[in-house]
């Protein structure tokens, strides 16, 4: 199986040299670089050979196990016409100029060293059709590949490659088959800049860190040659086992639609999860800080995350109303000047929230049943953040208070911190609602009337 793709694909690439227009050719050679151009053509009259190296069934799949391997040495196939160097190339040099040129493809299984340098590793075979690199320890390409008029196809797969630099192919003219697959590639700053006779471009199989920018995976205009760019798999720990192109659409479509309303002009908008199986992605918006009145109108389907700390917002009424927060599980808003929550009595958000934030507002008082109620029928609550806020003191409505933070103290996490006022206003006589007792209350409001007195 892996053989006959192997083949087929060659046979492919004979196909298309022999399609090659030759009349680009010669313009372009004779322009830019004459030199090489000229031994080019000296070597295309004077070693005529068949190209038979499609025809081999040669691997590196027990590279280990051949005799070379201990040394590191290559032998030639002459019937083939390749060169076959195992766990090495210390023989390379010695292997005539002529003899060389006569090699259609090499190669290298089993590249011994960190680095794969193409500017000495092809020197003397500038005519390969055929590179493949297989297995190793190799983890850069050093240099930008030379000049290279006849490679058609480089194959460098199961090595330690973890990165491929974006002109790494740019001259290699006739390259119709790029196989980087399962390799160690983690990320692609940018496309890779490969001539246009690519016609297949693998790139599965490798640890992609998807939390790096791919856009140019949707947005290249040569995308529909990475062939298997529906296979990539994420490997980094926010998307692992999510496919890349799933991740790059939702990052994408999520950019689009925040910057098309008006209201999270500002805002950041970004992914933090892709719920597995299901694949729906989950959503962050953070609005903090933006000088806002009101709550945004809009939020992006999906959203379930929703920040605007330290603005002016005043009214809560939009996660009653407003059908864009319904589903939003945690909303933050300290440091805001809301003075009541009491719109959300008996809504659909609040017996179904899993975190709201209201530290640092202007609140004093509460529906406290309704606060019990609602906390007894959302099995989801998790965090209800109310400390810093002018609470007030009096003697029923602190008690109640009281009785609600003991009992939800799992949820009410800031308890402890909550205090109350016994005047509007006066925030220096304070007491910590926690540890009022209906006594307490009464001698403090006692010795507060002595004091004032
Ligand atoms: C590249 O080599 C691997 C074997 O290591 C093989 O499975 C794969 O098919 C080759 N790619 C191409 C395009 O022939
Ligand atoms: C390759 O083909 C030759 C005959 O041409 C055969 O002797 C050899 O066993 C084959 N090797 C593999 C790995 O199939
Ligand atoms: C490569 O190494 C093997 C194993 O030692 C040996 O038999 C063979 O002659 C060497 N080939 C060349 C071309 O040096
Ligand atoms: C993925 O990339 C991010 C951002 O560059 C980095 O912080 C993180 O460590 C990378 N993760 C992996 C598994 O490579
Ligand atoms: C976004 O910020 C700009 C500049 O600070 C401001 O002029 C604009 O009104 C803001 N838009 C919204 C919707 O807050
Ligand atoms: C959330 O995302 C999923 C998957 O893209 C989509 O089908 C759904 O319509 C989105 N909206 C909501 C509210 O779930
Ligand atoms: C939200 O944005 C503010 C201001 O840009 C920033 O300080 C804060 O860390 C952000 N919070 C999150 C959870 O991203
Ligand atoms: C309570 O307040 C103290 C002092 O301001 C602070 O350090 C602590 O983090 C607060 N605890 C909670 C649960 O908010």
């Amino acid at each position: 199986m892996k053989r006959t793709n192997f083949q087929s694909s060659l046979a492919m690439a004979r196909n298309y040299f022999k399609d090659f227009n030759y009349r680009l050719f010669v313009t372009f050679g004779l322009k830019f670089c004459p030199r090489t151009f000229i031994s080019v053509l000296f070597l295309l009259f004077y070693t005529n050979h068949t190209p038979n190296y499609h025809h081999h069934n040669l691997t590196c799949d027990n590279w280990k196990k051949e005799p070379e391997a201990t040394i590191g040495n290559c032998t030639r196939y002459t019937k083939f016409a390749l060169l076959l160097c195992q766990g090495g190339v210390s023989n390379l040099k010695t292997i005539s100029e002529q003899k060389s040129r006569k090699i259609d493809g090499v190669m290298f299984c089993g590249w011994p060293d960190k680095y794969f340098n193409p500017i000495t590793a092809l020197q003397t075979l500038p005519n390969v059709k055929l590179l493949s690199i297989e297995y190793g320890v190799m983890k850069e390409i050093l240099y930008r590949f030379p000049e290279m008029f006849y490679l058609q196809t480089i194959n460098i797969s199961w090595t330690r490659l973890s990165y491929v630099e974006p002109k790494t192919f740019k001259r290699v003219y006739n390259l119709r088959i790029l196989d980087l697959r399962w390799n160690q590639l983690t990320h692609l700053d940018s496309p890779l800049i490969l001539s246009n006779t690519i016609e297949f471009f693998f790139l599965n199989g490798n640890p992609w860190n998807c939390t790096r920018n791919f856009k140019w995976l949707l947005t290249w205009e040569k995308a529909d040659t990475v062939t298997d760019r529906r296979d990539l798999l994420c490997h980094d720990r926010k998307y692992k086992d999510r496919h890349l192109l799933t991740v790059i659409n939702y990052k994408m479509a999520l950019k689009h639609t925040c910057q098309k309303h008006e209201d999270l002009k500002n805002c950041t908008c970004s992914m933090h999860h892709i719920v597995p199986k299901s694949h729906i992605p989950l959503y962050t918006v953070n609005c903090s800080y933006l000088n806002l009145h009101r709550l945004p109108a809009y939020l992006p389907d999906n959203t379930s995350s929703f920040y605007a700390n330290g603005n002016k917002i005043t009214d809560v009424s939009p996660l009653r109303n407003n059908n864009h927060y319904r589903y939003v599980d945690d909303i933050h808003l300290d440091n805001n000047m809301i003075e009541s929550i009491d719109v959300l009595e008996g809504s659909y958000w609040f017996e179904h929230f899993r975190l709201l934030n209201l530290k640092g507002n202007r609140l004093r008082k509460i529906p406290v049943y309704a606060l019990g109620n609602a906390l007894d029928d959302n099995p989801h609550a998790s965090l209800l953040l109310l400390s810093r806020n002018p609470w007030y003191c009096s003697c029923k409505f602190a008690m109640r208070f009281r009785e609600i933070l003991n009992k939800y103290n799992a949820i009410l996490k800031d308890a402890w911190n909550v205090t109350c006022i016994y005047k509007q206003g006066d925030e220096l006589k304070s007491s910590k609602v926690m540890s009022i007792t209906r006594g307490d209350s009464v001698e403090l409001f006692k010795g507060l009337k002595i004091k004032l007195k």
